[in-house]
């Protein structure tokens, strides 16, 4: 049923970014009028340096003379001081000496590396997650690069996409506040400050959509769900001031994004007054030939600078294509000024015209990195990130297994990540020769927290991927004289990432056989998983009673996960992505719409939505997480029953730690709109707090539900308001709902 009331909520756009300071919009016109057509489209090609390493920078020769000779706006995969000043000496040499941007995918850092992207936003600790985007940015600003090809701001409801390692999980309005925050923290005081570097908000758009899970795959979907799911992180990222967009590999509605006008001009550029630019995906411009959508590297050309696509990655295409369209007439000198203002302009804003090297400094360089301050802030962004999925009391016990005692006599430690290095980075990382030494493993995170009569035995048991069970009687024979067995098992570190999509997303290889022979000796376990992605591991979570998710945490992984088993800090990491129990439930996630038989019991054949063989709900829902205390929800207060549209409701309830510890819980507001002109989300996250607890404690915590929480896009993407019935529902998860109410949004009350 319709409502009879459709606000349409007008929006206003602070031009937060794109403005140059008066002399350098003089400085930029000057600029534009000395330039020919060939150097104003060298300023939208950008080339990559030598991805197998740095000598020589460019494995093509004649990237070095479009440097010189003006035909080259941006380059990435440039790295060290040495390359980047080079380069830059290079471009500097052409006619209009205009300086390159060098740009990097900077994913979760650079030389300190943070817990890969997904794992961050398992803490919901936006402010954090600035911080370490800051960190990032100070280290990579002063070996020369300019430019992030991050956030990445996918949001995906399918784990078995490679990807989904990159982003902040299936929700849009968590990936919002953490699309802002890390905006934020790449960008600083303003991209012109030193420190900072210019952020892109990738990949525009849907991208993590694609058919299967399949990388590069076809999207297909509606206009709600593009604009209720899918843009809301990136419109958040353009009103943070992202400094650029990048499109994406998949077609939208079969159309590359690369050549879509309605999300590069009209949505972005247009109704979100986006004043930076967009770069094409690597090659993305070159791809639409294969994608069947024009027939040739000049079609592409066109197709993509019409719709917005200001710079071209690596193609050439622009730089082939270009001259000859503008020519002809098919491209007007508008359309190719317009993209070269946006680029210059950040160059402008960067500094750059003024000190072409201000990004390259060795000094600063040495001083940014191996920095304590840093070091810590990793090391408790790792803690903040682990979810504690079980804490189980073992049978013929009285206490959960965790947190461990750092006086236990003996410790098992099996599987084939306690002694890993490097893999605790996870994909998207650099690789540096002080790794081997700087890098805690998990062995040593542990073996630096228990007590020196603490015996630890240690063996792999299998690989990752291998089928050999060889290793399994020794892991067995430890296990066996141990009063606690801490199993680390998970997926390679490259299993997810790009082009890294797996079908079937169990434990790899022999993992879960070498669970159950450990189980079977009856020594309690704690098992710790690393992965870039939600796990099927139903066995194990079945079975063994401690399982703390522990992701891929960086440089400072085993330091955090030591400090997490060891109860010096209290896990309180919230899902951020639904777990699901098999991968034929996928796609699963929490605010899905209801279907018209609304499940009420699993054996009623026409009521049951799921299927015949696996329970309806996911294995691990989003916003779960343990905590080592517990925490009691009462008290719940409501400032009224009705609302105007203009109005707001206060909600507050009391959380009480009840247990034996201090504690951090993050308590979650999801909100339904009860009847909507198209269907809307069972629930939806529209806030969260996180409150820390002494023991006995008890606090309030209030929510103030806005106009703004309450309204959606329809299906031409206008943000609606619309009167009516709402539910409220707080919880400690997404199924763990403690507190309800309801309230009437109406003016005419
Ligand atoms: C990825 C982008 C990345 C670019 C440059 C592409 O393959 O899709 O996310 O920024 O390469 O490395």
């Amino acid at each position: 049923m319709r409502k009879l009331l459709l606000v349409i909520i007008l929006f206003s756009f602070q031009q937060l970014f794109g403005q140059l300071k008066p002399a350098d919009s003089i400085r930029l016109e000057n600029l534009m009028k000395q330039m020919t057509l060939e150097e104003k489209i060298g300023q939208m090609n950008m080339y990559t340096g030598n991805i197998f390493g740095d000598d020589p920078v460019f494995t093509a020769d004649f990237k070095y003379e479009d440097l010189k000779n003006g035909r080259v706006g941006a380059v990435l995969n440039v790295n060290g001081i040495k390359n980047t000043k080079y380069l830059q000496e290079l471009a500097l040499q052409s006619r209009l000496k205009i300086p390159l941007l060098f740009g990097n995918d900077v994913l979760h850092g650079l030389h300190l590396l943070f817990p890969i992207p997904l794992a961050e936003a398992a803490s919901w600790d936006i402010g954090l997650m600035e911080k370490t985007a800051r960190i990032a940015a100070i280290e990579s600003s002063a070996r020369g690069n300019n430019w992030f090809f991050q956030p990445m701001v996918d949001i995906t409801h399918d784990p078995r996409w490679g990807r989904v390692m990159e982003g902040a999980g299936e929700d849009p309005y968590l990936g919002s506040l953490i699309a802002a925050a890390r905006v934020r923290g790449y960008q600083g005081n303003g991209i012109g400050d030193t420190t900072s570097v210019m952020a892109t908000a990738k990949h525009f758009a849907a991208y993590g959509a694609a058919i299967g899970g399949r990388d590069y795959n076809t999207v297909d979907m509606s206009n709600q769900e593009l604009w209720n799911v899918y843009l809301p992180p990136f419109k958040a990222a353009a009103e943070a001031g992202a400094s650029s967009f990048m499109n994406s590999f998949n077609t939208l509605n079969g159309v590359p994004t690369t050549a879509s006008s309605y999300l590069q001009r009209d949505i972005l550029k247009g109704e979100w007054g986006f004043r930076g630019f967009v770069v094409s995906d690597w090659g993305s411009v070159g791809d639409m030939i294969a994608h069947g959508y024009v027939k040739d590297a000049e079609g592409a050309a066109l197709a993509a600078v019409t719709a917005g696509c200001d710079m071209d990655m690596e193609d050439q295409i622009y730089k082939k294509y270009l001259p000859k369209l503008v020519a002809e007439g098919k491209v007007s000198m508008d359309i190719i000024d317009d993209a070269v203002r946006r680029i210059l302009t950040k160059k402008f804003e960067l500094g750059l015209f003024d000190d072409p090297f201000k990004f390259i400094s060795q000094e600063r360089w040495e001083k940014a990195i191996n920095n304590p301050g840093h070091i810590e802030t990793a090391r408790q962004m790792g803690r903040e990130s682990i979810v504690l999925l079980k804490n189980e009391i073992p049978e013929g016990k009285t206490q959960p297994v965790l947190p461990l005692s750092k006086n236990i006599k003996t410790i098992a430690l099996i599987g084939p990540h306690i002694m890993s290095v490097r893999e605790n980075l996870g994909f998207w990382s650099p690789w540096w020769p002080d790794d081997s030494t700087r890098i805690i493993t998990q062995y040593q995170g542990i073996k630096s927290k228990v007590s020196a009569n603490t015996r630890l035995l240690y063996a792999k048991g299998c690989e990752v991927s291998d089928t050999s069970t060889a290793g399994f009687a020794e892991a067995v024979r430890i296990a066996k004289q141990a009063d606690v067995v801490i199993m680390s098992m998970g997926e390679q570190f490259d299993m997810s990432g790009e082009s890294r999509s797996r079908s079937d997303i169990t434990f790899p290889g022999v993992q879960e056989a070498l669970i159950k022979a450990i189980y079977a000796t009856g020594t309690p376990i704690v098992m710790l998983v690393n992965a870039g992605r939600p796990l099927v591991f139903n066995w194990a979570a079945d079975h063994v009673p401690a399982i703390l998710y522990t992701w891929w945490l960086g440089t400072t992984a085993g330091g955090a996960i030591a400090d997490v088993l060891f109860g010096d800090y209290n896990p309180s990491g919230k899902l951020p992505i639904t777990f699901p129990r098999s991968v034929g439930q996928v796609p699963i996630f929490y605010n899905h719409l209801s279907t018209g038989k609304p499940p009420k019991n699993d054996s009623i054949a026409y009521y049951r939505t799921g299927y015949i063989d696996l329970m309806q709900n996911p294995k691990f829902a989003f916003g779960h997480g343990l905590s080592y205390t517990t925490f009691e929800y009462g008290d719940f207060r409501m400032s009224d029953s009705t609302m105007k549209t203009d109005g707001s409701i206060r909600v507050s309830l009391s959380v009480t730690n009840t247990g034996k510890v201090a504690g951090e819980e993050t308590v979650q507001l999801y909100l339904r709109d009860k009847v909507g002109s198209i269907a809307r989300p069972v629930k939806e996250l529209k806030d969260f707090k996180k409150v820390i607890l002494k023991p006995g404690e008890k606090k309030r915590v209030e929510f103030v539900i806005t106009p703004d929480k309450l309204t959606f896009y329809n299906e031409q993407g206008k943000q609606v308001l619309e009167p009516g019935e709402f539910d409220v529902m707080i919880g400690s998860a997404s199924d763990d709902i403690r507190l309800k109410g309801s309230f009437l949004l109406n003016d005419e009350l």
